[in-house]
């Protein structure tokens, strides 16, 4: 079939380069044109693993995959998907500007378009949008109406940043809430060839099982933060408890990491942006309003501990190991690390930083004041004492950090290794 896909960030791209793999003309719709260009190109603008050979493979040899910034050329395909960024206000709430432009963009395209079409919605949007904000704009700039000659689809991703592609390609579960059953029909075919559940509901539940997929993984991890704080004081260690309590299929391993918390575009967001909603039709969500309190005091430990074994940080060296919220990405959007960047600076630390990967992006969101180094080692050589942010695999050499002090913010080191070689401190163990 032929596919639009509106904005070209980590979800429409992967979207695009995972879909044109199963042997559909993609065309993506971008505003940014530096993107356009680089994506004609068959090089990825992001850093995700796998994305560029496939994108390569799509634009240059199988030649069926293109990126124009012109929203008229929907009209050449059937399905578009809406995959725009859909950003935190000030307020907590979600900014829908962006996906409300995109809407009337490809309403108006559509304005002159013959056949059937389906719009699918993949950014996220609590309860509730695409029925209230996005059908009336669609109906209103293309004349249409959606159950006759429009269908109108939420379709979330469930992709994690670093995994993306992998993540798309071998879904958990595909949600698909539907206007009426033409229109989901139409979107169950795109993913015939998936070997995944698939799950048909209407459209305001298929926004909120993203909602609470994101709002579940961060109780999660908020969760074990705080179990891990009390472990701390009683002298027990967070990880043995964790891996015994996973043994229970009811709880699971994944997701009970604890450390500095939860950072990205996503779980923060979302939480609050449900947070949000949800006190916006008169319910107070205090659990979730918990999470969000616990994940934001968590880094801070780094800081307090830092402050405490250095008794102050005036004029004292700080190396940070990891920019990225998470390691495989160059994204540092929420990232835990620049927080307590900050942190540090105002407490007067000199600040040396070393990412893989991250550093460009990092070096755009900070303003000034911290020594960006080419390598762990760098960073390490002469500081007072050493943060590890990120879990990137070159940060898990114990004979890195000898003689250092060591504060480790994602169990990267083993304490039992790492104390023999030098001072370590774990954030909650
Ligand atoms: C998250 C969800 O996991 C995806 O399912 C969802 O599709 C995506 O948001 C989205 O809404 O687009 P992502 O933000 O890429 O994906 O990253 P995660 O792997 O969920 O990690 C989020 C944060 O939690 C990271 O900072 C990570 O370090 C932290 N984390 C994760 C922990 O602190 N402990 C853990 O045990 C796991």
């Amino acid at each position: 079939m032929n596919l639009s896909i509106v904005g070209n960030g980590y979800v429409g791209l992967v979207t695009a380069v995972g879909l044109a793999g199963n042997g559909h003309e993609i065309l993506c719709i971008e505003q940014n044109t530096a993107k356009v260009d680089s994506i004609n190109q068959g090089k990825s603008p992001i850093h995700e693993d796998g994305l560029n050979n496939l994108l390569f493979n799509s634009v240059k040899r199988k030649r069926n995959l293109r990126a124009s910034s012109n929203h008229q050329e929907i009209v050449g395909t059937d399905i578009t998907f809406l995959c725009v960024g859909t950003s935190c206000s000030s307020g907590g709430s979600i900014d829908l500007s962006c996906i409300e432009t995109s809407a009337q963009e490809v309403g108006r395209a559509l304005a002159t378009k013959e056949n059937y079409h389906v719009v699918v919605v993949k950014s996220t949007v609590v309860p509730g949008t695409t029925a209230q904000r996005i059908i009336p704009l669609l109906e209103r700039f293309s004349g249409k109406k959606v159950g006759q000659e429009l269908g109108v689809v939420v379709n979330p991703e469930f992709l994690q940043e670093g995994k993306a592609l992998r993540c798309f390609l071998n879904p958990d579960r595909i949600v698909i809430g539907e206007s009426d059953k033409t229109a989901g029909d139409v979107i169950e075919g795109i993913y015939e060839d998936f070997d995944a559940p698939v799950l048909r509901t209407d459209l305001n539940t298929a926004e909120m099982i993203k909602y609470v997929s994101n709002a579940f993984l961060a109780a999660k991890i908020s969760l074990i933060n705080e179990v891990g704080n009390i472990c701390q004081k009683f002298g027990v260690d967070v990880y043995t408890v964790a891996h015994a309590i996973g043994h229970d299929p009811r709880i699971g391993h994944r997701f009970l990491n604890a450390g500095i918390g939860f950072g990205g575009s996503c779980l923060p967001k979302d939480l609050q942006g449900l947070i949000s909603a949800s006190r916006e039709m008169g319910y107070c969500p205090q659990l979730l309003e918990s999470v969000l309190a616990v994940n934001k005091a968590q880094p801070m430990r780094m800081v307090e501990i830092a402050e405490r074994k250095l008794g102050g940080l005036q004029d004292k060296k700080i190396a940070i190991l990891g920019v990225a919220f998470k390691p495989d990405t160059d994204d540092v959007r929420e990232s835990p690390a620049l927080k307590v960047i900050q942190a540090l600076l105002q407490k007067g630390a000199l600040v040396k930083a070393y990412d893989p990967v991250a550093m460009p992006n990092a070096r755009r969101e900070l303003s000034t004041g911290v020594e960006y180094c080419d390598s762990a080692r760098e960073a390490i050589s002469d500081s007072d004492c050493v943060l590890v942010m990120t879990e990137w695999d070159e940060f898990k050499s114990e004979e890195l950090y000898r003689g250092k002090l060591v504060i480790d913010g994602r169990r990267v080191l083993s304490p039992q290794k790492a104390g023999a070689v030098c001072d370590y401190q774990g954030v909650c163990w």
